[in-house]
């Protein structure tokens, strides 16, 4: 993705900071759906500045209604392996049921196969809204044309549903805020602006196939280049390019063997690792364990993503530094207030117009807001908001 794209994409993704989190104000505001509570009807005082987007927002989320009728909902997730999704897919659930509607809830293992053939059944078992958190945004083309035939809405949920103009809106934190989020907590961790380095640094991306990936890593790299053109961050494996870096299925087995690769080839003398730039806590996982298994210099800054249990713990114990809270609660809910919205014919809310482009044009998104969490506000953020008790980070 070109830099001045991604610059752009900043500033929408800040625009979007300031207006809204998940359930907070929005570009819908204006015209708020019949049964929007009343809170969410008062526009903010920052959107009299956002008005033009607003206005286009609006414009380009009235997509047609569901034609499909009947109240059940299919929800595909891509694993259970990974912790967040099971939290996705049960609050989902749970919502949608408290809502009112019946709930397909499936998980495919991380098999593009078993996804496929679980909406095949979810377009032919009277399913009226499709939720989908593919596991490769590229390979559900095919599958989804069946359900744009059939009039039925796809919402993509969190990873964003490639080469198909079956997608009729798009639900996820802002992906390249994580990363912003994930180079800035470096920038500070190492006092960048004072400091003269070099510090070394490695980066274990994300997966290839997910569109997600990419943004965490260009928003991260976006707030990092700077300190690597002044030569205050260098890389000692040389691996840099995004296509160099990933991590296919975001798998811990994977980023935890190429980083033992890396540091025997180029830490084994005793050069300290500064830096451990993960894009999300699976990966980061692998790479502690690296670290752990063979290494024995200082021990570097560690990022993650999503506060998955073992790497809160991880952080309590000084392995990670910081993680990304995406608190699925907050997407979920969203999703559900998306979903009874497209079903009733109303207006859609979403604050983000311009950012994801899946090939066929830009999918109208709604994007939350994630915040970082570290040693020092895990509690608060994790714990008094009930996201987790005390004894699951035992
Ligand atoms: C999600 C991350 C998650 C990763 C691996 C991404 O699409 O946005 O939260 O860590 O997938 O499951």
């Amino acid at each position: 993705m070109k830099r001045k794209v991604l610059g752009m994409v900043l500033a929408t993704s800040m625009v979007a900071a300031t207006l809204v989190g998940c359930g907070g104000g929005s570009e819908q505001a204006a015209a708020p759906a019949a049964d929007a509570p009343a809170a969410e009807a008062e526009a903010p005082a920052a959107e009299a500045e956002t008005e033009a987007p607003a206005a286009e927002a609006e414009a380009e989320a009235e997509a047609p209604a569901a034609t499909a009728s009947g109240n059940k909902v299919g929800v595909a997730m891509p694993t259970k392996d990974l912790q967040r999704w099971n939290q996705d897919g049960s609050n989902m659930q749970a919502e949608l049921e408290a809502a009112g509607y019946e709930v397909d809830l499936q998980y495919a293992s991380n098999d593009v196969a078993t996804q496929v053939s679980q909406i095949e059944n979810m377009i032919n078992g009277g399913c009226s809204a499709l939720v989908i958190a593919s596991i490769d945004g590229e390979s559900l083309t095919t599958v989804l044309e069946g359900a744009k035939s059939a009039g039925i809405p796809v919402i993509a949920y969190d990873r964003l549903i490639m080469n198909t103009d079956a997608v009729s809106y798009y639900a996820t934190f802002d992906n390249y805020m994580v990363g912003t989020k994930q180079g800035q907590y470096i920038v500070d961790a190492l006092d960048l602006d004072n400091a003269d380095g070099p510090f070394n640094m490695e980066i274990t991306g994300g997966s290839p196939d997910d569109n997600n990936a990419k943004f965490f890593y260009q928003g991260a790299i976006d707030v990092l280049q700077p300190y690597m053109d002044a030569g205050k961050i260098v890389v000692p494996s040389g691996q840099i390019e995004f296509a160099t870096v990933g991590t296919p299925a975001w798998s811990t087995e994977t980023a935890q063997s190429r980083m033992e690769n890396i540091l025997s080839s180029n830490y084994a003398d005793g050069t300290n690792l500064d830096i451990a730039l993960c894009s999300n806590d699976s990966t980061a996982l692998g790479v502690e364990n690296a670290l752990a298994a063979n290494y024995t210099g200082n021990y570097p800054v560690v990022t993650g993503q999503d506060c998955d249990i073992a790497n809160v713990k991880n952080m309590i114990d000084g392995k990670q530094s910081m993680s990304i809270f995406k608190d699925t609660r907050t997407l979920a809910s969203q999703v559900v207030k998306m979903v009874g919205q497209i079903m009733k014919g109303e207006t859609v809310e979403v604050n983000d117009t311009e950012t994801y482009d899946n090939g066929t044009g830009v999918i109208p998104s709604y994007l939350c807001e994630p915040v970082f969490a570290d040693v020092n506000n895990y509690k608060e953020l994790l714990i008094d908001s009930g996201y987790y008790t005390e004894a699951d980070l035992q």
